[in-house]
Protein backbone atom coordinates (compact mmCIF):
# COMPACT_ATOMS: atom_id res chain seq x y z
CA UNK A 1 0.00 0.00 0.00
CA UNK A 2 2.74 2.31 0.90
CA UNK A 3 5.89 3.93 -0.92
CA UNK A 4 3.32 4.61 -3.88
CA UNK A 5 3.46 8.17 -5.65
CA UNK A 6 0.26 9.70 -4.74
CA UNK A 7 -1.77 10.48 -7.97
CA UNK A 8 -1.93 14.31 -9.41
CA UNK A 9 -4.13 16.54 -8.24
CA UNK A 10 -7.87 16.08 -8.77
CA UNK A 11 -10.59 18.12 -7.65
CA UNK A 12 -10.74 16.12 -4.64
CA UNK A 13 -7.36 16.30 -3.29
CA UNK A 14 -6.27 19.48 -4.59
CA UNK A 15 -4.67 21.33 -1.38
CA UNK A 16 -5.20 18.49 0.29
CA UNK A 17 -2.48 16.03 1.60
CA UNK A 18 -2.88 13.41 5.15
CA UNK A 19 -1.61 16.00 7.28
CA UNK A 20 -3.80 19.52 5.70
CA UNK A 21 -5.95 19.52 8.46
CA UNK A 22 -2.87 20.90 10.66
CA UNK A 23 -3.89 24.02 9.10
CA UNK A 24 -7.32 23.96 10.49
CA UNK A 25 -8.76 24.70 13.34
CA UNK A 26 -9.78 21.45 15.57
CA UNK A 27 -12.24 20.86 17.96
CA UNK A 28 -11.93 17.54 20.38
CA UNK A 29 -8.57 16.55 19.52
CA UNK A 30 -6.30 16.00 23.27
CA UNK A 31 -3.56 18.13 24.15
CA UNK A 32 -0.53 16.08 24.05
CA UNK A 33 1.81 17.07 26.75
CA UNK A 34 5.07 15.49 25.03
CA UNK A 35 5.19 16.24 21.72
CA UNK A 36 8.15 13.75 21.03
CA UNK A 37 6.74 10.86 22.16
CA UNK A 38 3.27 12.21 19.89
CA UNK A 39 6.08 11.77 16.86
CA UNK A 40 7.48 8.54 18.03
CA UNK A 41 4.03 7.08 18.51
CA UNK A 42 2.69 8.23 15.03
CA UNK A 43 5.93 6.61 13.42
CA UNK A 44 5.28 3.46 14.96
CA UNK A 45 1.55 3.58 13.85
CA UNK A 46 2.74 4.92 10.68
CA UNK A 47 5.24 1.12 10.15
CA UNK A 48 2.21 -1.01 10.75
CA UNK A 49 0.29 -2.59 8.20
CA UNK A 50 -2.93 -1.13 6.95
CA UNK A 51 -6.11 -2.88 9.27
CA UNK A 52 -7.97 -3.09 6.16
CA UNK A 53 -7.69 -2.48 1.99
CA UNK A 54 -8.65 0.13 -0.27
CA UNK A 55 -10.58 -2.80 -2.49
CA UNK A 56 -12.68 -3.70 0.40
CA UNK A 57 -12.99 0.25 0.98
CA UNK A 58 -14.10 0.36 -2.65
CA UNK A 59 -16.49 -3.02 -2.34
CA UNK A 60 -18.45 -1.18 0.64
CA UNK A 61 -19.02 2.06 -1.12
CA UNK A 62 -20.37 0.42 -4.04
CA UNK A 63 -22.43 -1.51 -2.59
CA UNK A 64 -23.24 1.42 -0.23
CA UNK A 65 -24.29 2.85 -4.01
CA UNK A 66 -27.16 0.09 -3.96
CA UNK A 67 -28.51 1.92 -1.12
CA UNK A 68 -28.54 5.63 -2.85
CA UNK A 69 -30.72 3.05 -5.54
CA UNK A 70 -33.21 1.85 -2.70
CA UNK A 71 -31.74 -1.45 -3.58
CA UNK A 72 -30.20 -2.58 -0.14
CA UNK A 73 -30.49 -1.28 3.24
CA UNK A 74 -27.58 -0.86 5.91
CA UNK A 75 -26.98 -1.93 9.92
CA UNK A 76 -24.34 -0.17 11.40
CA UNK A 77 -24.25 -1.29 15.89
CA UNK A 78 -21.82 -1.80 18.23
CA UNK A 79 -20.16 -0.01 21.52
CA UNK A 80 -20.28 3.66 22.03
CA UNK A 81 -16.73 2.93 22.99
CA UNK A 82 -14.59 0.20 22.66
CA UNK A 83 -12.31 -0.46 25.65
CA UNK A 84 -8.84 -2.09 26.43
CA UNK A 85 -10.76 -3.58 29.34
CA UNK A 86 -13.94 -4.86 28.39
CA UNK A 87 -11.82 -6.64 25.56
CA UNK A 88 -12.21 -10.53 25.14
CA UNK A 89 -13.02 -13.21 22.30
CA UNK A 90 -16.64 -13.65 23.81
CA UNK A 91 -17.25 -10.16 23.91
CA UNK A 92 -16.66 -9.96 19.89
CA UNK A 93 -18.50 -13.06 19.19
CA UNK A 94 -21.59 -12.14 20.94
CA UNK A 95 -22.00 -8.37 19.24
CA UNK A 96 -20.71 -10.03 15.84
CA UNK A 97 -23.48 -12.58 16.57
CA UNK A 98 -26.55 -10.45 17.55
CA UNK A 99 -25.71 -8.29 14.73
CA UNK A 100 -25.96 -11.40 12.70
CA UNK A 101 -29.26 -11.86 13.92
CA UNK A 102 -30.10 -8.47 13.33
CA UNK A 103 -29.37 -8.24 9.66
CA UNK A 104 -30.82 -11.96 9.47
CA UNK A 105 -34.28 -10.61 10.48
CA UNK A 106 -34.18 -7.68 7.93
CA UNK A 107 -32.63 -9.10 4.94
CA UNK A 108 -35.50 -12.18 5.46
CA UNK A 109 -38.08 -10.37 7.25
CA UNK A 110 -37.56 -6.83 4.75
CA UNK A 111 -36.63 -8.51 2.02
CA UNK A 112 -33.53 -6.62 1.42
CA UNK A 113 -30.06 -6.74 1.41
CA UNK A 114 -28.54 -5.89 4.26
CA UNK A 115 -24.97 -4.19 4.57
CA UNK A 116 -23.23 -5.07 8.10
CA UNK A 117 -20.76 -2.55 9.66
CA UNK A 118 -19.49 -2.66 12.88
CA UNK A 119 -18.75 0.07 15.37
CA UNK A 120 -16.19 -2.17 16.16
CA UNK A 121 -12.32 -2.68 15.79
CA UNK A 122 -11.07 0.90 15.85
CA UNK A 123 -13.85 2.81 17.82
CA UNK A 124 -12.18 4.39 20.69
CA UNK A 125 -11.98 8.05 20.53
CA UNK A 126 -14.77 10.13 22.20
CA UNK A 127 -16.09 13.80 21.35
CA UNK A 128 -16.80 15.41 24.87
CA UNK A 129 -19.39 18.35 25.40
CA UNK A 130 -17.61 19.31 28.28
CA UNK A 131 -13.54 19.65 28.62
CA UNK A 132 -13.60 19.15 31.93
CA UNK A 133 -15.87 16.63 34.88
CA UNK A 134 -16.26 17.37 38.47
CA UNK A 135 -16.69 14.84 40.78
CA UNK A 136 -17.25 15.64 44.74
CA UNK A 137 -15.43 19.03 43.99
CA UNK A 138 -12.59 17.80 42.27
CA UNK A 139 -12.23 19.20 38.39
CA UNK A 140 -10.30 16.87 36.26
CA UNK A 141 -10.09 17.04 32.65
CA UNK A 142 -12.65 14.67 30.39
CA UNK A 143 -12.21 11.04 29.65
CA UNK A 144 -11.47 11.22 26.22
CA UNK A 145 -11.38 7.01 25.03
CA UNK A 146 -9.10 4.68 26.03
CA UNK A 147 -7.30 5.52 23.19
CA UNK A 148 -6.28 8.75 24.31
CA UNK A 149 -6.62 8.75 28.90
CA UNK A 150 -8.04 6.42 30.95
CA UNK A 151 -11.49 6.21 32.44
CA UNK A 152 -9.92 6.39 35.97
CA UNK A 153 -10.70 9.85 37.75
CA UNK A 154 -6.81 10.59 38.82
CA UNK A 155 -4.97 13.43 37.52
CA UNK A 156 -2.44 10.97 36.02
CA UNK A 157 -5.29 9.26 34.13
CA UNK A 158 -6.79 11.99 32.71
CA UNK A 159 -3.51 12.98 31.15
CA UNK A 160 -3.50 12.04 27.01
CA UNK A 161 -1.03 9.46 26.17
CA UNK A 162 0.19 8.96 22.53
CA UNK A 163 1.29 5.29 23.40
CA UNK A 164 -2.22 4.34 24.14
CA UNK A 165 -2.66 4.78 19.88
CA UNK A 166 -0.49 1.58 19.57
CA UNK A 167 -2.56 -0.59 21.97
CA UNK A 168 -5.71 0.81 20.15
CA UNK A 169 -3.87 -0.12 16.75
CA UNK A 170 -2.79 -4.09 18.42
CA UNK A 171 -6.22 -4.40 19.76
CA UNK A 172 -8.36 -2.99 16.78
CA UNK A 173 -5.91 -5.82 14.79
CA UNK A 174 -6.73 -8.67 17.12
CA UNK A 175 -10.74 -8.08 17.04
CA UNK A 176 -10.77 -7.52 13.09
CA UNK A 177 -8.81 -10.58 12.78
CA UNK A 178 -11.16 -12.34 14.64
CA UNK A 179 -14.14 -10.67 12.91
CA UNK A 180 -12.87 -12.09 10.00
CA UNK A 181 -12.54 -15.74 10.64
CA UNK A 182 -16.21 -15.25 12.00
CA UNK A 183 -17.46 -13.80 8.52
CA UNK A 184 -15.40 -16.19 6.49
CA UNK A 185 -14.52 -19.34 8.34
CA UNK A 186 -18.16 -20.92 8.81
CA UNK A 187 -19.92 -19.12 11.80
CA UNK A 188 -22.16 -16.94 9.66
CA UNK A 189 -23.18 -19.62 7.67
CA UNK A 190 -26.47 -19.20 6.91
CA UNK A 191 -27.48 -23.17 7.97
CA UNK A 192 -26.06 -21.85 11.58
CA UNK A 193 -28.84 -19.23 11.98
CA UNK A 194 -30.58 -20.73 14.90
CA UNK A 195 -26.84 -20.98 16.35
CA UNK A 196 -26.72 -17.03 16.52
CA UNK A 197 -29.26 -16.81 19.37
CA UNK A 198 -28.21 -15.98 22.74
CA UNK A 199 -28.57 -18.23 25.44
CA UNK A 200 -29.94 -15.06 27.14
CA UNK A 201 -32.32 -14.02 24.51
CA UNK A 202 -33.25 -18.04 24.15
CA UNK A 203 -36.52 -17.43 27.45
CA UNK A 204 -37.57 -13.82 26.24
CA UNK A 205 -40.42 -13.05 24.34
CA UNK A 206 -38.57 -12.45 20.99
CA UNK A 207 -36.99 -15.43 21.07
CA UNK A 208 -40.18 -17.35 19.52
CA UNK A 209 -40.49 -14.78 16.60
CA UNK A 210 -36.93 -15.45 15.76
CA UNK A 211 -36.99 -19.11 16.50
CA UNK A 212 -39.80 -19.13 13.99
CA UNK A 213 -38.09 -16.88 11.22
CA UNK A 214 -34.96 -19.50 11.83
CA UNK A 215 -37.25 -22.24 11.18
CA UNK A 216 -38.74 -20.67 7.75
CA UNK A 217 -35.08 -19.83 6.68
CA UNK A 218 -34.08 -23.93 7.41
CA UNK A 219 -37.38 -24.21 5.17
CA UNK A 220 -36.24 -21.91 2.37
CA UNK A 221 -32.43 -23.79 2.42
CA UNK A 222 -34.27 -27.72 2.23
CA UNK A 223 -35.87 -26.25 -0.60
CA UNK A 224 -32.68 -24.50 -2.14
CA UNK A 225 -30.80 -27.69 -1.37
CA UNK A 226 -33.23 -29.80 -3.26
CA UNK A 227 -32.64 -27.54 -6.02
CA UNK A 228 -28.84 -28.04 -6.10
CA UNK A 229 -28.21 -24.66 -4.48
CA UNK A 230 -25.84 -24.83 -1.44
CA UNK A 231 -22.72 -23.10 0.25
CA UNK A 232 -19.99 -24.82 -1.88
CA UNK A 233 -21.93 -23.49 -4.84
CA UNK A 234 -22.85 -20.25 -3.60
CA UNK A 235 -19.95 -19.00 -1.08
CA UNK A 236 -22.51 -15.84 -0.15
CA UNK A 237 -24.47 -18.67 2.02
CA UNK A 238 -22.11 -19.73 4.07
CA UNK A 239 -20.03 -16.67 4.50
CA UNK A 240 -20.96 -13.28 4.58
CA UNK A 241 -19.16 -9.74 4.69
CA UNK A 242 -18.99 -7.70 7.72
CA UNK A 243 -17.43 -4.19 7.47
CA UNK A 244 -15.76 -1.83 10.13
CA UNK A 245 -16.56 2.07 10.90
CA UNK A 246 -15.58 4.32 13.69
CA UNK A 247 -15.37 7.99 14.33
CA UNK A 248 -12.84 9.54 12.30
CA UNK A 249 -12.38 11.85 15.85
CA UNK A 250 -8.70 11.34 16.59
CA UNK A 251 -6.90 12.73 13.46
CA UNK A 252 -3.01 11.87 14.77
CA UNK A 253 -3.98 8.03 14.19
CA UNK A 254 -6.14 8.55 11.62
CA UNK A 255 -3.72 10.25 9.46
CA UNK A 256 -0.91 7.66 10.83
CA UNK A 257 -3.25 4.72 8.85
CA UNK A 258 -3.61 6.83 5.99
CA UNK A 259 -1.96 5.21 3.06
CA UNK A 260 -1.42 5.66 -0.87
CA UNK A 261 -3.42 2.57 -2.85
CA UNK A 262 -0.77 1.21 -5.28
CA UNK A 263 -3.53 0.11 -7.47
CA UNK A 264 -5.41 3.48 -8.18
CA UNK A 265 -2.85 6.06 -6.12
CA UNK A 266 -5.64 7.71 -3.94
CA UNK A 267 -4.95 7.53 -0.50
CA UNK A 268 -7.27 5.44 1.69
CA UNK A 269 -7.27 5.47 5.41
CA UNK A 270 -6.76 2.09 6.37
CA UNK A 271 -8.18 2.07 10.03
CA UNK A 272 -11.68 0.93 8.90
CA UNK A 273 -13.70 0.53 5.94
CA UNK A 274 -15.82 3.63 6.84
CA UNK A 275 -14.93 6.73 9.08
CA UNK A 276 -17.66 9.52 10.18
CA UNK A 277 -17.67 12.86 11.27
CA UNK A 278 -19.58 13.22 14.49
CA UNK A 279 -21.95 15.97 15.55
CA UNK A 280 -19.73 17.87 17.60
CA UNK A 281 -16.52 17.98 14.38
CA UNK A 282 -18.17 19.01 10.92
CA UNK A 283 -17.31 23.17 11.13
CA UNK A 284 -17.06 23.91 7.52
CA UNK A 285 -13.29 25.18 7.86
CA UNK A 286 -12.41 22.80 10.72
CA UNK A 287 -9.78 19.54 11.19
CA UNK A 288 -11.58 16.86 10.62
CA UNK A 289 -13.85 17.88 7.60
CA UNK A 290 -10.29 18.64 5.37
CA UNK A 291 -8.93 15.50 6.79
CA UNK A 292 -11.91 13.25 5.59
CA UNK A 293 -12.79 15.04 2.50
CA UNK A 294 -9.16 13.43 0.80
CA UNK A 295 -9.59 10.07 1.35
CA UNK A 296 -11.47 7.90 -0.88
CA UNK A 297 -13.23 5.49 1.62
CA UNK A 298 -17.05 5.59 2.06
CA UNK A 299 -17.77 8.58 4.48
CA UNK A 300 -19.99 9.08 6.95
CA UNK A 301 -21.67 12.62 8.65
CA UNK A 302 -23.85 13.06 11.45
CA UNK A 303 -26.83 15.31 11.58
CA UNK A 304 -27.85 16.93 14.31
CA UNK A 305 -31.01 18.65 15.13
CA UNK A 306 -29.38 22.20 14.96
CA UNK A 307 -27.70 21.24 11.27
CA UNK A 308 -29.39 23.45 8.66
CA UNK A 309 -30.02 22.41 5.05
CA UNK A 310 -27.79 25.07 3.38
CA UNK A 311 -25.18 24.30 5.79
CA UNK A 312 -25.63 20.52 4.66
CA UNK A 313 -25.68 21.26 1.08
CA UNK A 314 -22.39 23.28 1.70
CA UNK A 315 -20.87 20.42 3.66
CA UNK A 316 -21.95 18.03 0.76
CA UNK A 317 -20.08 19.67 -1.38
CA UNK A 318 -16.84 19.57 0.24
CA UNK A 319 -17.25 16.24 0.88
CA UNK A 320 -18.61 14.56 -2.08
CA UNK A 321 -17.87 17.22 -4.87
CA UNK A 322 -18.49 14.57 -7.77
CA UNK A 323 -21.88 13.53 -6.05
CA UNK A 324 -20.50 9.77 -6.22
CA UNK A 325 -23.16 7.30 -4.85
CA UNK A 326 -21.76 5.40 -2.17
CA UNK A 327 -19.66 8.09 -0.85
CA UNK A 328 -21.41 10.15 1.83
CA UNK A 329 -24.09 8.42 4.55
CA UNK A 330 -25.98 11.01 6.40
CA UNK A 331 -26.68 9.36 9.71
CA UNK A 332 -29.45 11.71 11.50
CA UNK A 333 -29.39 11.73 14.99
CA UNK A 334 -32.19 13.74 15.98
CA UNK A 335 -34.32 12.73 19.01
CA UNK A 336 -37.82 11.19 18.84
CA UNK A 337 -39.23 14.32 19.43
CA UNK A 338 -38.32 16.06 17.00
CA UNK A 339 -37.21 13.57 13.85
CA UNK A 340 -40.08 14.62 11.75
CA UNK A 341 -39.53 18.39 12.15
CA UNK A 342 -35.73 18.40 11.47
CA UNK A 343 -34.91 15.49 9.17
CA UNK A 344 -37.75 16.76 7.11
CA UNK A 345 -36.14 19.48 5.34
CA UNK A 346 -33.11 18.21 5.10
CA UNK A 347 -34.21 15.07 2.95
CA UNK A 348 -36.47 17.26 1.28
CA UNK A 349 -33.44 19.97 -0.03
CA UNK A 350 -30.94 17.35 -0.35
CA UNK A 351 -33.42 15.43 -2.81
CA UNK A 352 -34.24 18.74 -4.58
CA UNK A 353 -30.51 19.24 -5.17
CA UNK A 354 -29.82 15.98 -6.64
CA UNK A 355 -27.35 14.85 -4.24
CA UNK A 356 -26.39 11.14 -3.82
CA UNK A 357 -26.78 10.06 -0.37
CA UNK A 358 -27.59 7.38 1.96
CA UNK A 359 -30.00 8.65 4.81
CA UNK A 360 -29.48 6.44 8.13
CA UNK A 361 -30.92 6.87 11.34
CA UNK A 362 -29.28 6.87 14.88
CA UNK A 363 -31.90 6.80 17.31
CA UNK A 364 -29.13 6.82 20.16
CA UNK A 365 -27.48 10.32 20.20
CA UNK A 366 -30.63 12.69 20.41
CA UNK A 367 -32.19 10.27 23.11
CA UNK A 368 -29.63 10.45 25.93
CA UNK A 369 -31.04 11.22 29.29
CA UNK A 370 -30.27 11.08 33.18
CA UNK A 371 -32.78 8.81 34.98
CA UNK A 372 -33.92 9.52 38.55
CA UNK A 373 -31.69 7.23 39.77
CA UNK A 374 -28.62 9.29 38.23
CA UNK A 375 -28.05 7.07 35.46
CA UNK A 376 -26.94 7.74 31.81
CA UNK A 377 -29.68 6.17 29.97
CA UNK A 378 -31.97 5.55 26.50
CA UNK A 379 -35.97 4.71 26.67
CA UNK A 380 -36.49 1.83 23.98
CA UNK A 381 -39.79 3.43 23.58
CA UNK A 382 -38.34 7.13 22.32
CA UNK A 383 -35.31 4.52 20.58
CA UNK A 384 -38.28 2.95 18.44
CA UNK A 385 -40.36 6.63 18.16
CA UNK A 386 -37.24 8.17 16.18
CA UNK A 387 -37.00 4.83 14.23
CA UNK A 388 -40.12 5.14 13.12
CA UNK A 389 -40.23 8.91 12.67
CA UNK A 390 -37.47 8.51 10.45
CA UNK A 391 -39.14 5.92 8.34
CA UNK A 392 -42.38 8.67 7.95
CA UNK A 393 -39.98 11.02 7.06
CA UNK A 394 -38.77 9.13 3.93
CA UNK A 395 -42.25 7.56 3.07
CA UNK A 396 -43.71 11.60 3.07
CA UNK A 397 -40.44 12.73 1.03
CA UNK A 398 -40.27 9.57 -1.21
CA UNK A 399 -36.71 8.83 -0.40
CA UNK A 400 -35.41 5.72 0.45
CA UNK A 401 -34.62 5.14 4.52
CA UNK A 402 -31.32 3.74 3.90
CA UNK A 403 -30.25 1.91 7.03
CA UNK A 404 -30.16 2.08 11.26
CA UNK A 405 -26.95 3.40 13.11
CA UNK A 406 -27.40 1.58 16.74
CA UNK A 407 -25.35 1.44 20.46
CA UNK A 408 -25.52 -2.50 21.44
CA UNK A 409 -23.87 -5.06 22.81
CA UNK A 410 -24.24 -8.68 22.29
CA UNK A 411 -24.00 -9.19 26.59
CA UNK A 412 -27.16 -9.07 28.69
CA UNK A 413 -26.50 -5.54 30.25
CA UNK A 414 -28.97 -3.13 31.87
CA UNK A 415 -28.68 0.60 30.34
CA UNK A 416 -31.47 1.20 28.28
CA UNK A 417 -34.77 1.39 30.16
CA UNK A 418 -37.77 -0.42 28.50
CA UNK A 419 -37.99 -2.94 25.90
CA UNK A 420 -39.97 -6.52 25.92
CA UNK A 421 -38.22 -7.18 29.45
CA UNK A 422 -39.39 -3.82 30.72
CA UNK A 423 -36.14 -3.00 32.12
CA UNK A 424 -36.51 -0.14 34.61
CA UNK A 425 -34.28 2.51 36.24
CA UNK A 426 -34.13 0.39 39.57
CA UNK A 427 -32.77 -2.08 37.29
CA UNK A 428 -30.16 -0.41 35.48
CA UNK A 429 -27.16 -0.71 38.34
CA UNK A 430 -27.66 -4.30 38.02
CA UNK A 431 -25.26 -4.71 34.83
CA UNK A 432 -24.06 -1.55 33.58
CA UNK A 433 -20.83 -1.88 32.31
CA UNK A 434 -20.55 0.99 29.56
CA UNK A 435 -17.55 3.31 29.72
CA UNK A 436 -20.00 6.14 27.62
CA UNK A 437 -23.23 5.74 26.52
CA UNK A 438 -25.73 3.16 27.15
CA UNK A 439 -26.24 0.49 24.77
CA UNK A 440 -29.08 -1.75 23.62
CA UNK A 441 -28.65 -5.38 25.15
CA UNK A 442 -29.48 -8.24 22.32
CA UNK A 443 -32.83 -8.32 22.98
CA UNK A 444 -33.51 -4.76 22.60
CA UNK A 445 -31.72 -4.86 19.41
CA UNK A 446 -33.20 -8.01 18.27
CA UNK A 447 -36.60 -6.57 19.21
CA UNK A 448 -35.86 -2.83 17.26
CA UNK A 449 -34.46 -5.06 14.63
CA UNK A 450 -37.81 -7.04 14.01
CA UNK A 451 -39.43 -3.13 14.28
CA UNK A 452 -37.49 -2.41 10.87
CA UNK A 453 -37.86 -5.30 9.08
CA UNK A 454 -41.72 -4.88 9.66
CA UNK A 455 -41.07 -1.25 7.93
CA UNK A 456 -38.68 -2.34 5.31
CA UNK A 457 -42.01 -4.96 4.67
CA UNK A 458 -44.04 -2.53 4.04
CA UNK A 459 -41.99 -0.27 2.12
CA UNK A 460 -42.56 -3.49 -1.11
CA UNK A 461 -46.24 -2.73 -0.91
C1 LIG B 1 -21.27 8.54 18.63
O1 LIG B 1 -21.76 8.07 17.60
O2 LIG B 1 -20.73 7.84 19.50
C2 LIG B 1 -21.41 10.01 18.88
C3 LIG B 1 -20.64 10.63 19.76
O3 LIG B 1 -22.39 10.56 18.17
P1 LIG B 1 -22.68 12.11 17.84
O4 LIG B 1 -21.44 12.66 17.22
O5 LIG B 1 -23.84 12.02 16.89
O6 LIG B 1 -23.06 12.77 19.13
CO1 LIG C 1 -22.30 7.21 21.82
Amino acid sequence: MSNQTPKAATPMNENWSPDSWKTKPAQQLPDYPDPAKLQWAEGVIGDMPPLVFAGEARELKQQLATVCAGEAFVLQGGDCAESFSEFGANKIRDTFRVLLQMAIVMTFGGVMPTIKMGRMAGQFAKPRSSDFETQDGVELPSYRGDIINKLEFTEEGRVPDPERMIRAYNQSAATLNLLRAFARGGYADLNEVHRWNLDFVKDSPLSERYEKLADDIDRALTFMKACGITGEKVPTMRETDFFTCHEALLLPYEQAMTRVDSTTGDYYDTSAHFLWIGARTQQLDGAQIEFVRGIKNPIGMKCPPDLDSDTLLRLIDILNPENEAGRLSLISRMGAGQVEDKLSPLVRKVKEEGRNVVWICDPMHGNIEKSASGYKTRRFDNILAEVKGFFNVHKAEGTHPGGVHFEMTGQDVTECIGGARAIKDVDLSSRYHTACDPRLNANQALELAFLVADELKDLHK
